[in-house]
């Protein structure tokens, strides 16, 4: 067995000639490194606050029996013995949930020769397992994707769905021309892109899943995307537990006013684990933070964490709808989002709880 080393974002893995690996914050590389000992006395003569607050590595591999990283910021190279490093190891064979998955192959549904039942079935199977399902219309469907709405609706109800109605009504038409709803001054109705949320954090129950539907697509632009807040919740608290604790205690305020509508809860943006794990996460419906002035620092880089984490393209389904294809997912585990677009883009959207 040869020593190897796996490069991650602000630590790296080096996997020992005789089994076993360890894991190494680049903080704590950088601040051990052997070129800053004095030369006669063997004392360490730099702290570790004289440190960049981020390090990245340009380079790092196995020298024979050392792990050499070269640093981005000062071009220095450090050698570590490999004896050095088991010896110093604290996270002997850790062991870390992944980042949030982003191969579309896993969630997405082939409709080719399949009835609206058993698209519906398909995606209720995996609702468990990747908390959403990206279902394509048979390409020999000629119907309107406007008709197949209701049998959709129907279809699920007969898999052992209930539709919610909320404030936006029974089927919501997202459509910068829409004149139906009461409350259409919210982004969903405009063309600009909406970034990842869950939908409506502002109720205590807010829906369990949703269906979008696409019944025409964008002139340009329009494409979708999913992040599993779940994954990045367990990958963050195995990467930062104090922010991870910090978003599953601190309540914010969402607060949701619109023409006909208006609602404030107080909720943690994180709750729970497994099968009642869920995230409240909007930007767009969040009041000004109200917290006491020595927690703000600290719960600005707790939430920033989990945001870049998410926002990360590797972290994400990516997508785009076709006209009649569908996506379904668990609003309380999966964060959605849409880019900007041109054109008459509709998209239908329906709330169901199990
Ligand atoms: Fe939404």
């Amino acid at each position: 067995m040869t020593a190897a080393v796996e490069l991650h974002d602000d630590w790296l893995r080096v996997r020992f000639p005789r089994g076993g690996h360890a894991d190494f914050h680049l903080r704590w590389l950088r601040h051990n490194c052997d070129r800053d000992l004095h030369p006669a006395t063997r004392e360490r003569v730099t702290c570790s606050s004289e440190l960049p607050d981020r390090l990245a590595v340009a380079r790092a591999g196995v020298d024979g029996d050392a792990l050499l990283v070269r640093w981005a910021h000062d071009g220095r190279e450090s050698r570590y013995a490999l004896g050095w490093l088991e010896e110093h190891a604290y996270a002997r064979d850790r062991v870390a949930p992944p980042p949030p998955p982003s191969e579309l192959a896993r969630i997405e549904i082939d409709g080719r020769g399949l009835s609206l039942e058993e698209r519906v079935r398909r995606a209720l199977a995996q609702l468990d397992a990747h908390g959403a399902a990206v279902v394509r219309r048979d390409p020999g469907e000629t119907r309107p994707a406007e008709q197949e709405t209701e049998g959709l609706v129907d279809a699920f109800a007969a898999g052992g769905l209930r539709v919610i109605g909320t404030h936006f009504g029974r089927i919501e038409d997202l459509r910068t021309d829409n004149t139906t709803n009461a409350n259409t001054d919210q982004l969903g109705y405009t063309d600009a892109p909406v970034d990842l949320h869950t939908d409506q954090p502002f109720l205590e129950a807010p829906p369990r899943l949703q269906l979008l539907q696409a019944i025409r697509p964008a002139a340009a632009g329009g494409e979708s995307y999913l992040a599993d807040a779940r994954a990045a919740a367990e990958h963050l608290r195995s990467l930062d537990e104090a922010a991870w604790t910090l978003l599953t205690t601190t309540k914010v305020r969402f607060h949701r006013k619109q023409r006909a509508f208006e609602k404030i809860l107080e909720a943690p943006l994180l709750e729970g684990e497994g099968a009642s794990f869920r995230a409240r996460w909007s930007y767009f419906t969040l009041s000004p933070y109200r917290l006491p002035f020595a927690q703000m620092e600290s719960w600005y880089r707790a939430h920033d964490r989990f945001a870049r984490l998410v926002r990360e393209p590797r972290s994400q389904y990516r997508f785009a709808l076709r006209a009649g294809d569908f996506v379904l997912y668990d609003n309380h585990r999966m964060l959605h989002a849409r880019t900007g677009f041109s054109g008459a883009r509709w998209v239908r959207g329906v709330y169901f709880d199990r």
